[in-house]
């Protein structure tokens, strides 16, 4: 396997990040506010009926954000900590949406006071809470959907319910004099069979419209969640064939006249943004026969790759030394046997790699610092750095 930088970055953006990387002690993100702004341009022309609300979970730099509001997108947000970095931008409380599914109801009241009227739910004890703390709220049910197997991080079971009980929540909330206003799904982060949204937005057309028939209730609008794709190892299609196809499929079940549609992108915003710089700490072999080396990095799974758990994400990997390859094991610097990158895919790394060495890991602006452990073994958290 040889990376070529030219796959995954312009020319010229990838020599602005990697000058500037190689300015900086190892590990570290550089994230690069121009590609961002590219890939928000992208989704935004391939979605031009969709609202973007950025999911900031993925990557909370105040840069990036900047970039969102003035663009006058949305922001689904995660919990209080997130709301206030948003509001300290000066975003309003109708741009932001209170995303997560499981929430305390003092935090429901925290955002209610802040002005923020639109909520995700899914269980009967959340609206609940939801109609106490923030009275008269539009919320939107999120649903179960497939997509687990074709996902390289998968987000099924833990969150969303079944039609029925999508179908009582809603009849709930308007009891609770709260407004039922839509439904969401994810369904899965880096999904790259697009036949996944099929799915779920049929699941969702049939609750509309047992709502509407049934109970007079007409829901408003549609929340396609994340999932869209971020530049990897494991190829996917394009951005455009995504929007193509879903809008298609929305035209297949709601007609020409679609609901209001909200996007919560993260992923596909903020990982080709990002290249992240580590140095080989040690490479060793475990007995002299052994085929292959292990290459221990100052960066691993508690410092902000734990996206390669169970080897889910593989990153696009870059050294410059050139030579024969040979395969190698990758881990992290900690004293935690969970601390390997990848055992099972084995990344070819030269011959001649040594301790010192940088290796530079592409497409890593997502879900990466915000992973990273305080102090793990007493290393500090990832740095990272907006050009
Ligand atoms: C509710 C919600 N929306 C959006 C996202 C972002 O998804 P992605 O990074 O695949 O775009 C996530 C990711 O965990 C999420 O939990």
């Amino acid at each position: 396997m040889v990376t070529s930088p030219s796959d995954f970055y312009e020319a010229d953006a990838y020599a602005r990040l990697k000058a500037f990387a190689d300015s900086k002690e190892t590990p570290c993100l550089v994230v690069d506010r121009q590609i961002f702004r590219k890939q928000l341009n992208a989704l935004q022309h391939n979605f031009p009926y969709a609202k973007v609300y950025y999911a900031i979970k993925a990557n909370p730099m105040v840069e990036l954000l900047e970039i969102l509001r003035d663009a006058g997108c949305c922001f689904d947000v995660a919990s209080r900590y997130e709301l206030d970095k948003v509001l300290a931008l000066g975003v309003s409380g109708d741009r932001i949406s209170y995303g997560n599914t499981i929430k305390k109801a003092a935090d429901i009241r925290y955002f209610h006071e802040q002005g923020v009227t639109l909520f995700a739910s899914d269980s009967e004890d959340d609206l609940r809470n939801i109609a106490k703390a923030a009275p008269g709220a539009r919320v939107f049910i999120r649903i179960l959907t497939d997509g687990s197997h074709t996902a390289d991080w998968p987000l099924s079971r833990k969150f969303g319910c079944q039609t029925d009980m999508a179908i009582d929540l809603c009849l709930l909330a308007r009891e609770l004099g709260l407004q039922p206003y839509g439904l969401s799904f994810h369904v899965g982060s880096q999904q790259r069979d697009i036949g996944a949204w099929d799915a779920a937005i049929a699941k969702v057309k049939v609750i509309f419209e047992r709502l509407q028939q049934e109970d007079n209730l007409t829901l408003k609008m549609i929340n396609l969640g994340g999932g869209f794709p971020a530049n990897y190892l494991s190829r996917t299609n394009e951005l455009e064939t995504y929007a193509e196809e879903i809008k298609r499929f929305l035209s297949e079940d709601f007609g020409e006249d679609f609901p209001e549609i909200i996007l919560e992108p993260g992923r596909s915003l903020a990982a080709n943004a990002g290249l992240l710089v580590s140095e080989v700490v040690l490479v060793s072999r475990k007995d002299r026969n052994s085929l292959h080396r292990w290459v221990y990095t100052d960066i691993g799974k508690f410092g902000g790759l734990i996206e390669t758990m169970d080897e889910a994400i593989k990153y696009p990997l870059f050294i410059e030394k050139q030579g024969e390859v040979e395969e190698v094991v990758l881990a992290g610097p900690t004293c935690d046997s969970a601390d390997i990158l990848y055992e099972n895919h084995k990344y070819e790394l030269p011959l001649n790699l040594a301790s010192g060495d940088r290796l530079y890991w592409f497409s890593t602006g997502a879900y990466t610092t915000t992973y990273s452990a305080v102090e793990f073994n007493g290393f500090p958290p990832l740095a990272s750095y907006c050009i």
